[in-house]
């Protein structure tokens, strides 16, 4: 097997290649900023760097937004509800291109982006793109909740990886007992990925935000089931830190891979830092499986992603198009799966053997990937997704009951529905 190092060796030395044959020398810069979720992997800058070394003639300013997603999307709707030009290109998360191409504030880009390109790409992302058939986006890299959990541990106890939630429950309380660490970390703060993780319980009990008509059904029997088994799981069972409900993606990943958790869900990035030894005291002890369900081959895993759009208020659209070409393009991608552990949202890479040598699991959980499930497509996401966070955590943290939030979370879901006559894409 390749080492990592060689491999990321290779694809710099070939990156550089690439940039000094295409290299530009125009004396008049133009600088574009670009707005970024923090960085868990460090692989960002290098990307810029690369960029920077293939266009003289462009400078980037990179403004770091908040880690959490919904901090982030606040940030943007400051920005972008002001039609302030400051910023050009915008790394938007999956559920945000429809809300964004409905307030007119991004470029639909159908003539810079052709339909014989997009079909380089994932369906998914695609489609998470799209809004009223154009499309307003570069899928930039793909995320889909993941199940990692401790190899080490499991074998000891001749265990494989559990399938249905109540397996994991119990192996997730056996290491807690016996290996005095956490038995289960994931996200449960009032934020976007809270919404991710509960919607995997939901789907996993065959249960949908919205029905085909877009009528709310979180009160029904799949929505109680859901909310009961990840309450269950912080209180009854106990296999969870106490500082779960308030914990995004990087704390959860942190009590794993400093080897304080048996089990850990969260997206494809957490396999590099897991790898990585100056962060991980489990490199080499991680599997990875798909997310367990209510019963075997019933889970479910939530799409995430982020994507490149170019502000409708730019003052410089064809500097920010290169941008957004350059850190779509297969080279990058590559780089950024090694380097950050991003998952790619081109096709080809996945039959590339060095990533594959890399990160085995791409090619077992391609399936997984590629049938990840979209949250609600519409404009009107944030404001179900805000809804959600603030019932669902109450509820997780005592403050109502799990009936209550989701009673609450209908009918809000509901009035909101029917006031905003805003169409949605199926
Ligand atoms: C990841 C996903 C994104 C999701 C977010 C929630 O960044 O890619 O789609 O909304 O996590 O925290």
């Amino acid at each position: 097997m390749i080492c990592r190092n060689k491999l990321l060796n290779n694809m710099f030395f070939i990156l550089l290649i690439f940039i000094v044959s295409c290299s530009k020398k125009d004396p008049s810069k133009v600088t574009i900023t670009w707005a970024v979720g923090k960085d868990a992997t460090g692989a960002q800058n290098k990307l810029v760097d690369a960029f920077l070394a293939q266009n003289r003639n462009i400078n980037v300013r990179v403004i770091e937004m908040p880690g959490s997603a919904s901090s982030q999307r606040d940030s943007y709707v400051t920005y972008l509800a002001a039609k302030d030009p400051f910023i050009d290109v915008y790394s938007i998360d999956i559920i945000w291109p429809a809300e964004f191409a409905a307030s007119g504030w991004i470029l639909e880009l159908d003539k810079l982006f052709s339909a014989k390109e997009q079909d380089k790409f994932l369906p998914g992302p695609i489609e998470g793109c799209k809004y009223k058939g154009k499309i307003y986006a570069v899928p930039w890299f793909t995320d889909a909740g993941m199940l990692y959990y401790r190899k080490d541990l499991l074998e000891k106890a001749k265990l494989a990886p559990p399938e249905t939630w109540t397996e994991l429950i119990k192996q997730a309380g056996m290491c807690q007992r016996k290996y005095k660490i956490n038995g289960f970390v994931f996200q449960a703060q009032q934020y976007e990925g809270l919404v991710c993780n509960f919607l995997e319980y939901l789907w996993s009990y065959g249960g949908e935000v919205l029905d085909s008509n877009n009528k709310p059904q979180l009160n029904t029997p799949p929505a109680k089931q859901a909310l009961k088994t990840l309450y269950d799981i912080i209180h009854t069972y106990k296999i969870t830190p106490e500082g779960v409900l308030t914990y995004q993606e990087e704390e959860s990943r942190q009590v794993f891979t400093s080897g304080q958790a048996a089990f850990l869900r969260n997206w494809p990035y957490a396999w590099a830092l897991g790898q990585d030894e100056t962060v991980s005291k489990v490199t080499g002890l991680i599997g990875i499986a798909p997310l367990p369900g209510k019963t075997k081959g019933q889970g479910a895993s939530c799409l995430g992603g982020w994507n490149l759009a170019i502000s409708r208020f730019s003052k410089h659209p064809k500097e920010a198009w290169k941008f957004v070409e350059f850190m779509t393009s297969p080279e990058v991608q590559m780089i950024y799966a090694v380097k950050g552990g991003r998952l790619p949202t081109r096709k080809s890479i996945y039959q590339d053997k060095d990533i594959l040598d890399f990160a085995p699991h791409y090619r077992d959980f391609y399936k997984v990937f590629v049938n990840a499930r979209p949250r609600p497509r519409t404009p009107l996401y944030s404001q179900i997704s805000d809804i959600l966070q603030i019932e669902l955590h109450k509820a997780l943290t005592n403050q109502q009951s799990i009936d209550d939030a989701l009673e609450n979370s209908n009918r809000k879901i509901n009035t909101l529905l029917k006031i905003s006559q805003q169409s949605f894409e199926k």
